[in-house]
């Protein structure tokens, strides 16, 4: 194990800070059926599942996918197959990875949050999942179908719910929506509310325009926006959050940053805003050596350098340096 690439998200020790980001891995045969599937895995840290709720969910009608320039909209709608079949289906395939696992969750009132995090402490007796990352950019029904993500007492209230049924069992990662006028002041709600990490970003609210048919292209009509063109966007949001939350300044609450990672610089510019570990989705789609080429190249860098991962988090705030590029 290379230590200079190890990094930790409260008790979860990640050999590399390489994550997969929610949605994108799937979470059962993505993985195990690639040709290079042990590169895959000997590259990441931890795998974060698709979106798991109580009950099976069909998802959203099609086309839920787009391509736009640098990136895609999607509208899947949280497709999933519901927490009981996930533990029977999916988490025996999981097992094989050999990482970390974490479960993000959805669902669409406080108490669901709550439910569903019992029912996964039950169903986990393999201790397979070692935590769960909360995804506040669902509806809320009982809001007329508002994100939790924008208004940060109902984030204070699912986190303290989710965080009261499963106490220090597992790790809770709140995932942060960038629809929203100050991501600060949401992650703060997460903290008073118990949270251990931050993750972000979620998607960017967004659509596209058919201008022949003159229809929305997506069968929801609006989706959420990721790639490359969203980068800059988690960089300043994950920046803003390590310079203004004193629990991310002071390394006690970590940050993932999600959002456009297609190579190492990038994973780099995450972690130098004040990133402790990266996750990856997008990019995937189209490069499936992505982990292990942004895994290798983060090595060489750090050796080269003399560095570790843990020294360059949040060094954008401090004094500018001369590196050797990746
Ligand atoms: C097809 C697709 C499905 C996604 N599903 C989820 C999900 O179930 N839960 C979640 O929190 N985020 C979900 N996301 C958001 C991603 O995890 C990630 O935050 C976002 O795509 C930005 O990262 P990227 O630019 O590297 O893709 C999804 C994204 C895509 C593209």
């Amino acid at each position: 194990m290379n230590k200079n690439l190890r990094v930790r998200i409260k008790n979860v020790v990640l050999k590399t800070p390489l994550l997969t980001s929610s949605g994108t891995s799937g979470s059962r045969d993505e993985i195990n059926l690639m040709q290079n599937r042990n590169k895959i895995l000997a590259s990441l840290g931890a795998f974060v599942t698709k979106g798991v709720s109580i009950n099976e969910s069909l998802g959203n009608k099609e086309p839920r996918i787009v391509e736009v320039r640098s990136g895609i909209l999607n509208s899947i709608g949280l497709q999933n197959k519901g927490v009981r079949k996930f533990f029977e289906e999916d988490v025996p395939e999981l097992r094989k990875y050999e990482l970390p696992v974490v479960v993000n969750i959805s669902a669409s009132s406080v108490s669901e949050f709550g439910e569903l995090s019992e029912r996964i402490l039950n169903y986990n007796t393999h201790s397979i999942i070692k935590g769960i990352e909360i995804n506040v950019s669902c509806p809320n029904i009982k809001k007329g179908g508002a994100a939790f993500g924008a208004d940060p007492l109902l984030v204070e209230q699912v986190v303290k719910e989710v965080k009261s049924k499963v106490h220090d069992s597992l790790c809770i990662i709140t995932k942060l929506s960038p629809n929203v006028t100050d991501i600060t002041q949401i992650g703060k709600a997460a903290i008073n509310g118990g949270t251990d990490a931050l993750s972000m970003i979620n998607t960017l609210r967004g659509m596209a325009i058919d201008v022949h048919s003159g229809m929305p292209v997506l069968g929801n009509q609006i989706g959420g926006l990721s790639g490359p063109c969203i980068k800059p966007v988690g960089v300043y949001m994950v920046f803003e959050c390590f310079r203004k939350i004193p629990e991310c300044s002071r390394k006690e609450i970590p940050i993932v940053g999600i959002g456009g990672i297609s190579n190492c610089s990038d994973a780099l510019e995450y972690i130098l805003a004040g990133a402790t570990a990266v996750g990856i989705g997008t990019q995937w789609f189209i490069n499936n050596t992505i982990f292990e080429d942004i895994h290798k190249d983060l090595a060489t860098y750090l050796r080269k350098n003399n560095e570790t991962i843990e020294n360059l988090i949040g060094k954008a705030h401090g004094h500018s340096f001369k590196k050797n590029p990746c």
